[in-house]
């Protein structure tokens, strides 16, 4: 009794503690000049389910993209990782509902591979979903699901394990950083991966402009949606009072600099209140939201060598639109 107890309380800490983050980083972002909403945010029950839909959406191409390469290349990614054959802890950064990553999963283990799946996410919630399916699809396959941030976690999954590391980062999530960021984060993996080591990031290609553009902008309005959503969650979550129809969900691609933001737009002077803190929005003052950052195979290959990694192949789709890189640590 007294272990539930307390296994209770642990709980309930930590779902505290991850509350107050969320208040302080909404806090910080609408103190900011201009305003920002971090893109992380947006993945609760709702969000993962408008997420959903937008990868089946027509224009969405990234999904599609990706999912030709692990349904159409499977071996070239398992001989790509597998290194020797010796075992691995297969660890995927912001798995959601691994609806690529079973293919490889699934031929891994028809080819009797020695390695443990540890999928890591920020939604608890996807994790579950996820953890159904693969019990259903994948019976004997060893699994051990991470709910957090991608370090920390990635720092828990180093701790139990001395084997062989393979990170999956896929679906272009690394889009969402701003560039700088992206950087900092593959020195950060470096560091925290032994030589030999590998990675598999998806990246998402510049390509013709409107392409890339109405991706994000779709005229369903479920991009939109995804955005507003944020704002409800922390309506529900915070105590806060945005008026959702006050707000307008803008997207822009720039083809020089390759990134994709998204912004919402307040359609009038207003004042929002979030707990007892108030902000003031000018009309048309924009709330930048996400950026998805597009990338030639130069701006790969020069991110892979200044982080400490050495590219040894990308594979990409039928279009070209799409790469999976594969990077060792040196
Ligand atoms: C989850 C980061 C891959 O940026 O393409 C989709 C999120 N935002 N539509 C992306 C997203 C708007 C998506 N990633």
């Amino acid at each position: 009794m007294k272990v539930t107890a307390t296994t209770k309380e642990l709980k309930t800490e930590i779902e505290g503690e991850k509350a107050s983050h969320f208040l302080e980083d909404i806090l910080a972002g609408l103190r900011q000049h201009p305003k920002k909403l971090e893109s992380k945010y947006f993945y609760d029950r709702r969000g993962d389910e408008l997420f959903q839909k937008i990868m089946e959406m027509p224009e969405y191409y990234l999904t599609r993209c990706e999912m030709d390469i692990f349904k159409n290349k499977t071996a070239e990614i398992a001989s790509s990782i597998r290194a020797e054959q010796t075992p691995f802890d297969l660890i995927e950064l912001g798995a959601g509902d691994a609806s690529k990553s079973i293919y490889l999963l699934q031929y891994l283990k028809q080819q009797g591979t020695d390695f443990r799946y540890r999928p890591i996410d920020i939604s608890g919630n996807i994790l579950s979903v996820l953890e159904n399916k693969l019990k259903d699809n994948i019976p004997d396959l060893d699994i051990e699901s991470l709910e957090g941030e991608y370090f920390d976690m990635l720092h828990k999954a180093s701790q139990f394990s001395e084997r062989r590391k393979v990170i999956l980062f896929l679906g272009s999530n690394i889009g969402n950083m701003e560039l700088e960021e992206a950087y900092r984060f593959c020195f950060e993996l470096r560091k925290n991966l032994n030589k030999g080591d590998v990675v598999m990031i998806g990246f998402d290609l510049k390509k013709e402009p409107n392409i890339i553009l109405n991706a994000y902008n779709d005229p369903s309005g479920v991009t939109a949606s995804f955005n507003l959503n944020l704002l409800q969650r922390i309506n529900r979550e915070l105590n806060a009072d945005f008026i959702i129809d006050q707000f307008e969900h803008f997207e822009t691609y720039d083809p020089l600099t390759g990134a994709c933001r998204s912004y919402l737009i307040s359609l009038q002077e207003q004042q929002v209140k979030v707990g007892h803190h108030i902000f003031d929005f000018k009309e048309n003052e924009p709330v930048y939201m996400e950026v998805s950052q597009k990338f030639s195979i130069d701006d790969i290959n020069k991110m892979a060598s200044q982080s400490g990694f050495q590219s040894h192949g990308n594979i990409s789709d039928s279009k070209e639109w799409f790469v999976d890189a594969f990077w060792t640590a040196i």
